[in-house]
């Protein structure tokens, strides 16, 4: 070894040693553990393309008509914003979404709340943000937000890149009083100033570049490959005589489940994002209570969420009331309360549907809304905990 050589190392494990004594809060075992080469998130783009749910799916010799409404738009060049720019953005957004720095006393991040293991959503009725403050409402599941056009249980944002960073200014969730605070924290720590410059070309750091690679790593968390999904493809041949009981039942008059719990994500028919003129904002009432104490949109109007990774969820609604998915259905089979903005489908002749069902007909539909689980997405090394090694 050179003396010059010897001379640079010697310097660098002398910088190293300082900073580690100097600088507490950005100690070496708080790194990200990322891979050489980037995880492939582009490949999203492609499954996007054909992401469609048929109007009719056909089981066996039976043909059902799922009521799926066509107006679902994908993003296109029109939507850039929800479009995912590069693997390396998308890699520093998941490293955001995981980094406890994103909060003001480093005890809290996004996934706090939203849990790979739980379908990015957690166990409990409302969370536990900064300061042992709790959420208002029941943290929801990041479920394939990509093909989502209104978010939250009020519908209130339009767009991902216009939700992501709410919960960090605006939610008791962090904490952080400002995005200077939020800089200058990330400013901090080496390994931001690597991924910047991976994602950005240089290392400044500003909101609207901590914004997209957020809202792209959530938009990034798609996945279409549940037992139903495998079922669009193979006929159903997988499925139970059960599940596909509780199949034709979600998608029937009878119902109505599908008429609400709509298209691909069964989420939301209706959007803000490309219709200015929806005043709904994709939210109705379902008739859990006469009175709500939480207005939601207005009136008990809560978004309309989607059913994929349901079975990973609970516990369940705006506020989390109900523990299990049996409990959501015996709520549609005969709980629905007549409150004054009831949505008509939960209606029958004027009243408040009573819908009858079996036994064997509320099983069938608890199996079938299992089959809406996705085979990989808590497994998913591209949207794990990189602290985690
Ligand atoms: C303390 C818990 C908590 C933390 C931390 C948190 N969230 Fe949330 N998240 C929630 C709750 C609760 C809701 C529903 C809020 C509402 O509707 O008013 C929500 C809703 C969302 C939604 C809407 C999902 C949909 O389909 O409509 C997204 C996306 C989201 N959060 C992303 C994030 C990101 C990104 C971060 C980190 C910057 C984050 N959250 C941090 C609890 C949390
Ligand atoms: C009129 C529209 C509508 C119909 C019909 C409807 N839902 Fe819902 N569903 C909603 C809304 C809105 C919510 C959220 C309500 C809230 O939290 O206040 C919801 C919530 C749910 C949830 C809980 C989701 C979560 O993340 O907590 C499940 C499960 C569910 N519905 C299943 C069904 C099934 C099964 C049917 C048919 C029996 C059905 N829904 C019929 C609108 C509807």
């Amino acid at each position: 070894m050179n003396k010059l050589k010897l001379f640079i190392s010697l310097t660098f494990i002398g910088i190293l040693a300082f900073s580690c004594q100097d600088d507490p809060v950005s100690s070496t075992d708080h790194s990200p553990v990322l891979p050489d080469e980037p995880y492939n998130y582009m490949s999203v783009m492609d499954e996007l393309e054909s992401f469609v749910l048929p109007q009719v799916v056909t089981v066996g010799n039976n043909e059902i008509e799922t009521n799926a409404n066509s107006q679902v738009v994908l993003p296109g060049a029109e939507n850039v914003d929800l479009l995912l720019e590069s693997d390396e953005i998308v890699t520093l957004g998941r490293v955001l979404f995981y980094d406890n720095r994103m909060s003001a006393n480093n005890s809290i991040a996004c996934a706090s709340c939203h849990q790979q293991e739980k379908g990015f959503a957690d166990s409990f009725a409302k969370s536990e943000g900064f300061g042992g403050q709790k959420t208002i409402r029941n943290s929801m599941s990041i479920a394939n937000p990509i093909a989502k056009r209104n978010f939250f249980w009020d519908g209130r944002a339009g767009s991902l890149h216009q939700l992501a960073l709410e919960p960090v200014f605006n939610h008791i969730e962090m904490g952080m009083e400002s995005s200077e605070d939020l800089i200058q924290k990330l400013r901090a720590e080496a390994y931001y100033k690597e991924l910047f410059t991976a994602a950005y070309g240089t290392a400044s750091i500003t909101q609207d570049k901590i914004e997209r690679a957020l809202s792209q790593f959530v938009g990034s968390i798609f996945k279409r490959d549940s037992k139903f999904d495998e079922g669009l493809e193979n006929g159903f041949a997988d499925m139970t005589e059960t599940e596909k009981h509780g199949m034709a039942l979600f998608f029937s008059a009878e119902t109505n489940c599908s008429s609400c719990h709509n298209g691909v994500n069964f989420a939301s028919p209706t959007s803000t994002f490309n219709n200015p003129y929806a005043v709904t904002a994709g939210t109705t009432n379902i008739g859990l209570d006469m009175e709500y104490e939480d207005k939601g949109f207005a009136s008990g109007k809560f978004s309309i969420p989607s059913l994929r990774n349901i079975e990973l969820t609970a516990p369940y609604m705006h506020d989390g009331r109900f523990e299990t998915l049996r409990e959501v259905l015996e709520h549609y089979n005969d709980g629905v309360q007549n409150h004054t903005d009831l949505d008509t489908k939960l209606k029958r002749n004027g009243a408040p549907v009573k819908m009858d069902l079996t036994e064997f007909d509320l099983d069938a539909m608890e199996a079938f809304l299992r089959t809406l689980t996705s085979r990989t997405l808590t497994t998913d090394a591209r949207y794990s905990n990189p602290f985690r090694s």
